[in-house]
This record gives C-alpha cells, structure tokens and sequence, in this order.
C-alpha cells in the first residue's frame, strides 16, 4: 500500500531534484523532474544510459500536452483519447524549453499518461512532467515489482514507491506522430492494429529514416545468460542435448512436459500473452538467478497480439551466441 504520506515524500524527492521510482501498468519507472535537467542527468547516470538515448516524459492528464509539444496534430488527439491513461507513449515535436537533456539533443519528445493508480496520484500530486525510462540498468530486464527495482538499484534510488506487480508487463508502444505519417516505433500491448483502426491508416514500420529508434541496440531486456528462442518441437530435445554434455539449462516453455535431465530448471509459461507478457520479465529474472550455462525459450505464435513479445524475447536473445548442439 503506497500512503499519502509516501506520495507526499515523493513529491519532495522530485522536488528536490532526487530520483522516484515508481509502478506504472507497464513496468517500473526511474523518474526525475523533467524540468531539471541536473535531475534527468542523474537518472542517466545511476542507470549507466548513454546521454542520446531520451526519457519518456510521464503526465497526468493530457491537458498537460501542450506544455511540452509544440505541435499536437489531430492524430495525437485520436490516440490520447482512445488509449490514455494507458499504455500507449506518442512521440511529438517538442516545445520551446524542454530540456535537450530529456529529448536527447532531438527536436521531438516523448510523452506518456499511465494508468496505475500509484503513478496517477503521484503526477497528480507532482503537477507537471516525470522524465522516467525503465527501472532497469542500461540494456537489462526491465523491472516489474518493487523489489526488483531494489535489486538493480540498491541505495542509489533514495525513494521506491511499492504498487505491486506491474500488470502489463512489457513496456509501452511508441509510435511516432512528428513526421509525415504515424511510424510504429516499439510495439507493445496495445497493438499496431489498434492503433491503426483508430487513426483510419497503416502503421509505417520505423525504418532507417526514423529518429533514433527504441531498442536498436543489437542487445536489449537481456539476461546475463546467453538466451536462444527456439521452435517448440525443437525445445525439448535440445534442452536433453546441451544437458547431456553437462550444460545447465533454464527453460521457459508452454509445456510442463520437461526433459528428466539433471541441471534442467523449466518454467511453463502462461500460454495466453497477456498472461505471458506480464510474467516475462520476473521469469527472465529467475530463469538468469539458476545461473545456467543457456536460456532457452519457445518460440511464441507469429500472431499479432504475441508481436511485443516477440520482439523483446528477439532483442533478449540479439549478441548471444548460437548454441552449441554438437
Ligand atoms: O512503458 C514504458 O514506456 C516505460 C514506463 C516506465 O513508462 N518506460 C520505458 O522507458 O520503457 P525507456 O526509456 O526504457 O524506453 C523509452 C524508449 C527509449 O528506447 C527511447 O529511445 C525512446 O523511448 N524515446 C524516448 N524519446 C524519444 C524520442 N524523442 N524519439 C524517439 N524515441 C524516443
Ligand atoms: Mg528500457
């Protein structure tokens, strides 16, 4: 239970230029004033972010917009009134005054109103703009409970605000309204089909023209351990093989069926992806925490409602090397 008292707190940390992290339906946040800049340089470096990647400015209410876009065209409306509160981040040209600290030296901004309730009271409370990537250390898991928070960060976060278990799971869609057309630049829960109905068109993909896209770093949401998503009829039998040259093996799969190995550790996910989205981080935690030689995952359905999680176990398993099966 978070208290006014520990919203009040908080408040005051952000006021005085210290780092909040805080639940939102996606996962957890690492927020600073974003009208601080020596605030948001903080946040960067407690991360170990390198100072181009930019934050994700947290409102409360879509009123605020206009404080921090200098341009919010008709589809940023759209989209704002079907999806927030909710997860859903709109890039936007920026407005005169906000920090280059935050928008990491471009000219566009992003922006986001989150649903969890904790978040709401806080932004609410705080009044304007919550500069906050993802609670995680540069290129890990992401966190999605309070103690995970308290596992990457330690001391260095002075105030942790504890909401439970983020619901979503996996962290917002990004889609970017500050070129010519609507660019899908990370997908997430709510989908690009969803997006699509709303605004009447397609969805561009982001391609090489579009401002420095979320997760093109060759490894992201990654585990220390080497991770391979592998096709479900495969699963199995290669799990037997690494362990039976004496590799230790952790397995997320939809079967609860397991091969007898010792040194095997097998987590049945949940088959539906909402279930499944919102345990990937914790079980991609405790999967890391058996300290195994390799990860395995099956390979989810190619369907839309699974392409989020797709693209985050993809980006998990980018930089490590193949397995060794022979
Ligand atoms: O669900 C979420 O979005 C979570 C919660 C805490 O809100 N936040 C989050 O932040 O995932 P972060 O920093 O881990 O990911 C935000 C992504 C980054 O990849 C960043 O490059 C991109 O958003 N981004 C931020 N500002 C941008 C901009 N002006 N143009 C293009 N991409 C931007
Ligand atoms: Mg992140």
């Amino acid at each position: 239970m978070v208290s006014d008292r520990d919203i009040e707190h908080a408040v005051e940390v952000l006021r005085a230029g210290g780092l909040v992290a805080f639940p939102t339906e996606t996962v957890y946040g690492l927020g600073a004033d974003a009208a601080n800049a020596d605030a948001v340089r903080k946040i960067f470096a407690v991360k170990g972010r390198p100072p181009t990647h930019p934050v994700i400015v947290h409102l409360a209410d879509a009123v605020q917009l206009p404080a921090w876009a200098g341009e919010i065209p008709q589809a940023a409306h759209r989209l704002a009134r079907r999806f927030w509160p909710g997860p859903l981040t709109l890039i936007l040209k920026r407005a005169r005054g906000v920090s280059g600290v935050v928008t990491g030296g471009q000219d566009t901004v992003a922006l986001r109103v989150p649903s969890h309730p904790v978040a709401r009271r806080l932004l609410a409370r705080f009044g304007s703009g919550v500069g906050a990537p993802s609670a995680n250390r540069h290129g890990r898991v992401s966190a999605t409970t309070a103690e995970h928070v308290r596992r990457e960060f330690g001391d260095a976060v002075e105030c942790v605000l504890d909401g439970g278990e983020a619901e979503v799971g996996i962290e917002s869609t990004i889609v970017d309204l500050s070129g010519a057309a609507p660019v899908l630049l990370r997908p997430g829960w709510i989908t690009a089909q969803q997006i699509a109905s709303v605004l009447g068109a397609p969805l561009a993909a982001a391609g090489a023209g579009a401002p420095r896209a979320p997760g093109t770093l060759a490894t992201h949401y990654a585990p220390q351990t080497p991770l391979l998503v592998v096709e479900g009829d495969l699963l199995v039998e290669l799990a037997a093989s690494l362990a039976r040259q004496g590799k230790r093996v952790a397995a997320l799969a939809f079967s609860e069926a397991r091969p007898l190995s010792p040194g095997v550790t097998w987590i049945a996910a949940p088959r539906e992806a909402g279930g499944y989205a919102h345990a990937l981080y914790a079980n991609l935690r405790r999967l890391d925490d058996a300290r195994c030689d390799t990860i395995v995952v099956e390979k989810p359905p190619q369907t839309p409602e699974w392409a989020a999680i797709n693209d985050r176990l993809a980006r998990a398993a980018a930089g490590s090397p193949p397995a060794e099966t022979t």
